[in-house]
């Protein structure tokens, strides 16, 4: 192979990802694949949740009746069986929803790539957490849009922030096109936010004219009770809603969908046929099949109840291990646990450390800042670790965190 021209051909690349670029996702990936990693990292679902027979026997049957529909192509918008499934259980949720206003993707972050490369150009302004979701910021760097951070405590966003941006976009004759959110069970914070904190997310936005892009990915995996309305059921008019199936069913169908009014739906649907044409067929069937046969339903029952336990037990063990020395929220659902770190001591080197001594996977939360990243958080993701190996893990996290102390806190701590 010619490097000359491979250098020539990289040159050519329409958008050059810029300096920021970050290929933790690829790292997690990587790492989680290693033997006898004890992973915190990467966000997957849980082996255990999945009856995988079960859900064999359903793909097989699904297959079996489709008559080879779910072999070909099907519509750009997706299967019409399915778009009526998810607008049948979008209402459900609250938010009014007609066949028009459904569009199937290849995932969540197809959605928002599809989204970013319809309505956002160089330069846009788009608000986004600080932290917040790392697919998601990779999709803005890849368009190159200006990310504004405003920070997430444990509320939420940070209103009178959020609100001072807004005014300051404003200000610039550059309005902000649109606040990217993950309401419930925030990845990376696990934050859920109230429905004060939501009512008053669309007031701002809608009174500025920027559109909420609400990600739903854990919306359904609540551990006990339902979180408050989706914000695209308070605003249908304002709000893009994106999903997927990754969290709830399974990754490997690459299956999510958006809801949107009908205009923006059908611009979208415009765009994606010169994308990818249309979603898997055979991951549409399926789904429509999880979703009609009562599977999806025992399956959202059994990861609540599992992840609820789960996360639990991985608080108790950092209650014995880190108590002294670290803080955390204590999600009511999703797969994230979000952890200060004592003042000084650097995520990234702890988590350096926590790998090379104890075979311990954690995400320094550096990676899920568009700016300014803070040096002391950590992710831990609960839902796909090794059970039997917990215990061992939050010690070597521990036995790492101890080891960056000054001496004074260290001798406190151990
Ligand atoms: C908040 C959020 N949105 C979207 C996704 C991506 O989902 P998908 O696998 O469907 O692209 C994830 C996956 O981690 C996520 O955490």
């Amino acid at each position: 192979m010619n490097s000359e021209r491979c250098t020539a051909i990289d040159g050519s690349v329409s958008q050059l990802p810029d300096e920021n670029d970050d290929d933790t996702i690829a790292r997690i990936m990587r790492l989680s694949e290693q033997p006898g990693v004890i992973s915190f990292a990467g966000g997957f679902p849980a082996p255990e949740v999945q009856n995988w027979q079960a859900l064999r026997d359903l793909t097989m049957m699904t297959l079996n009746s489709s008559k080879n529909s779910a072999f070909r192509y099907g519509p750009t918008s997706g299967i019409t069986k399915l778009r009526e499934l998810l607008a049948s259980r979008m209402r459900k949720l609250g938010r009014t929803t007609v066949l028009d206003e459904i569009l199937i993707t290849a995932g969540g972050v197809a959605g928002l790539d599809l989204i970013a490369a319809t309505y956002l150009k160089p330069g846009d302004n788009v608000i986004v957490g600080s932290p917040s979701y790392l697919g998601a910021l990779q999709v803005f760097r890849n368009h190159r849009v200006n990310m504004i951070s405003v920070p997430v405590f444990d509320q939420g966003l940070n209103l009178e922030l959020l609100e001072q941006a807004l005014i300051a976009a404003d200000a610039e004759n550059n309005p902000v096109k649109y606040i990217y959110t993950v309401p419930s069970f925030d990845n990376p914070t696990g934050v859920t936010t109230g429905l004060a904190h939501r009512q008053q997310l669309i007031k701002l936005a809608t009174t500025h004219g920027a559109w909420i892009l609400e990600d739903g990915a854990y919306q359904e995996l609540y551990f006990e009770s339902p979180p408050d309305s989706m914000l695209t059921a308070l605003e249908p008019d304002c709000v893009i809603h994106i999903n997927t199936f990754s969290k709830m069913l399974c990754p490997g169908f690459r299956l999510g969908w958006i809801v949107a009014p009908a205009p923006v739906i059908s611009r979208l649907s415009y765009r994606k046929q010169g994308w990818d044409q249309c979603a898997s067929t055979v991951g549409q069937h399926v789904a429509v099949t999880a979703l009609s046969t009562g599977y999806m339903e025992d399956q959202l029952e059994l990861a609540r109840k599992f992840y609820l336990r789960r996360c639990n037990l991985i608080i108790d063990c950092l209650g014995q291990e880190l108590g002294d020395i670290a803080t955390w929220n204590v999600p009511e659902g999703g797969f994230y646990i979000w952890m200060q770190l004592p003042t000084g001591v650097s995520a990234e080197i702890v988590s350096d450390t926590a790998l090379t001594a104890s075979n311990v996977a954690v995400l320094p939360g550096t990676s899920f800042y568009a700016k300014n990243p803070e040096q002391g958080t950590l992710r831990l993701c609960f839902s796909s670790v090794d059970e039997n190996r917990i215990e061992e893990g939050i010690k070597g996290l521990r036995n790492a965190v101890i080891s960056h102390l000054e001496p004074e806190l260290r001798s406190l701590a151990s």
